[in-house]
Parts: structure tokens; sequence; C-alpha cells
């Protein structure tokens, strides 16, 4: 039964204004902090989602992850960190460094020569998909492998320098200075990525990437090599959750127009051909990866880490997929409640 507010005209219906305040504070109420009771709750009903997907093997070395490994992550508005699970395992971060790679591509190079050379447009592709190259030459953006690449060329510096740079970041946003590449799927990726490679050479010859030999190739494959854990995907949600300012409040890098940028990225396609299906049921900007990790950004409050390396048919973890849900439902994370 709606209470009469006194003093207003309306009773017996909610005045919008008071309507709207009601439904925000309910909000803010239900989203204020995360806690580890509700990240075991959630975490524990999905523990066996994995025996639904397959582990990415056509790099063989990610094959060799154990399939039941499971960690989710969240850092609070507040800053404070919540971690469960296997909170120790390190994985390698795939895709998600494309996000890493965008901001460093646009602060050194402005948005405008960034995306005179790529697409914004989503996509009903999967990421390592062809399209646009034989049309228009150019990628449609820079989640997909081609963009991605092409985003990492756009980089300065010679040889493995604009590898660093990016590697140097996720450092910075997970102030873990530990960060480093995995030597062996970095070898394994590069001994097998002939579509990659592929998409290389033909951008190469549409005149969008110089030079000669592979350095710039190979610094795509080795930031996706680079291992990280849980936590240090939910710091890197946090940061361009939050305008690019670090979980500890650091604001080095604080830029809101970068953090607008690539959270629109991954909202459109940070998910590949999923992205669709994933903003209507969770409704976040979030990155996915191949070693099983997505990063979630709450748009100026919190980032999520989640990890569980079976695959869905898109190549998004289905235990880390189910476990957002779970926890955007409880929460009321989405951007559309
Ligand atoms: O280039 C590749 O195929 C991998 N290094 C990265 C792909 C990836 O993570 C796609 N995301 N779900």
């Amino acid at each position: 039964m709606v209470t009469c507010i006194i003093g207003l005209i309306s009773c017996g219906s909610i005045p919008v204004a008071f309507a709207q305040n009601s439904i925000q504070n309910q909000q803010a109420t239900k989203t204020a902090i995360v806690d580890k009771a509700l990240l075991d709750k959630i975490l524990d009903k999905n523990r066996q989602s994995f025996n639904e997907g397959k582990v990415a093997d056509y790099i063989p070395e990610l094959g060799k992850a154990n399939a039941s490994s499971i960690a989710l992550s969240v850092v609070n508005s507040d800053g404070t960190i919540v971690s469960i699970g296997d909170v120790q395992q390190r994985f390698t971060i795939q895709s998600i460094s494309k996000i890493v790679s965008l901001m460093i591509a646009v602060l050194e190079n402005g948005e405008q020569v960034v995306f005179n050379n790529m697409g914004y447009y989503g996509t009903d592709k999967p990421f390592n998909h062809f399209a646009n190259l034989e049309t228009s030459g150019k990628p449609f953006n820079p989640m997909m492998n081609a963009g991605a690449i092409l985003t990492t060329s756009l980089i300065k510096g010679t040889g493995e320098e604009p590898f660093l740079k990016i590697r140097n970041m996720i450092r910075f946003i997970t102030n873990n200075e530990k960060i480093d590449y995995n030597k062996s799927v970095y070898n394994s990726e590069r001994e097998t990525g002939n579509r990659n490679r592929g998409m290389f050479y033909l951008m190469r010859n549409n005149g969008l990437i110089d030079g000669e030999g592979e350095d710039k190739l190979n610094n795509y494959f080795k930031q996706c090599s680079i291992e990280i854990t849980a936590e240090d995907l939910a710091k890197i949600g946090f940061f361009f959750a939050n305008h690019c300012v670090r979980y500890d409040g650091n604001k080095q890098y604080n830029n809101p127009s970068l953090s607008q940028l690539v959270q629109s990225q991954m909202l459109i396609a940070g998910m590949y051909e999923f992205s669709g299906e994933y903003a209507r049921t969770v409704g976040l900007p979030s990155k996915s990866g191949v070693g099983g990790g997505i990063a979630v950004s709450v748009p100026n409050k919190m980032g999520i880490g989640a990890y569980s390396p079976a695959l869905d048919q898109h190549g998004n973890s289905v235990a880390a997929y189910r476990m957002i849900l779970d926890l955007v439902k409880e929460k009321s994370l989405s951007l559309f409640y």
C-alpha cells in the first residue's frame, strides 16, 4: 500500500519524483557493498557449471588448464576487495588485454586516429572473424582480434616496447609489479596463430600496419599471454568503471572520456556475438578472454573479476558468466535496472 506524503496533491498513486527517489534508494541500498557471504553463495551455486563448457585448446597450451578452477572477486565502490575460490590461480588475460591496449593507443594517438583505422561497430561475428577486412579493409572494432592486433600496432615504440607499455599499465592498474607474460602460452600462440597472422598480413596489405617482420603481431600474442588472477581482473574492471582511477584512489590516469570510450566498446562488443544477449541479461560493460576470465565494470561503482576456464560456443566462460549474472541480479547492478 502506498504511503501518502503530507503536502502532496496526489494520494493513492505515487508522484513520479517520489517514485523515482524511492527506486533509487532501494538500488543504492542493494548495491552498497558486496560481502564474502554473498560471493560464497554464488560461487557454490555455480561450481559445477564448468561441466557444460569446454576449455579452449586451439592454443594448445591453454588446454592444460584445470577445468574445475573457479574464482570470483569484487572491488567495492570504497576500494575494499572481496575474493573467493581459487584466488591464487593465475591464468592468461587473453582478450581482456584489449581494453588496456585500446587505452594506451588512444592516449598516444588520440581517439580520432585510432578510429580512422577501425570502426565503433558491434558485431554478430565471432572474435576471430576476418570482417571487415575483405571489404572496407578496416576492422569492425578494437575488441575483435583484427581490430585488437591493429590497436596494438598503433602503440608507439620498436620491438617489444609496445607490449611492455601494456604490461606496465596492467601492473599499474592492479598495483602488482609481479605481473608478466607466460612464455609457454606465448610460444603456443605464436606457433599456432596463423589465423591472426593472416589478419595481420591482410591489414599490412591494406596499408593499416606498417613496418616489416612480425614484432607488432608478437606484441599482440604477448599481451594475450599476460598472467593475472580474478582479483586483478576486478581491479581492471574497477579502473574503467571509475574514470581510470585505481582502486586505491591513485588518479594518475584520471580520464572520464577515456573510460567512457572503453566501457562503450566493452558493452557493445566485449562479449563478441553474445554481446547483445549479455547486455539484456547482465547489462554491464564486460570483457571476456579465452583463458576463462571476465572483467566487469559497474559504472561509477565497482569492478568484478570472474574466472573458470571452460567456455561456451562464443568463447566466454560458462561459470564466470553465471556468477556475474547472479551477482548482478542480487545487487540490481544492470545499467538498465
Ligand atoms: O587471439 C586469440 O585468439 C587469443 N589470444 C585471444 C582471443 C580471446 O581471448 C577471445 N575472447 N574471448
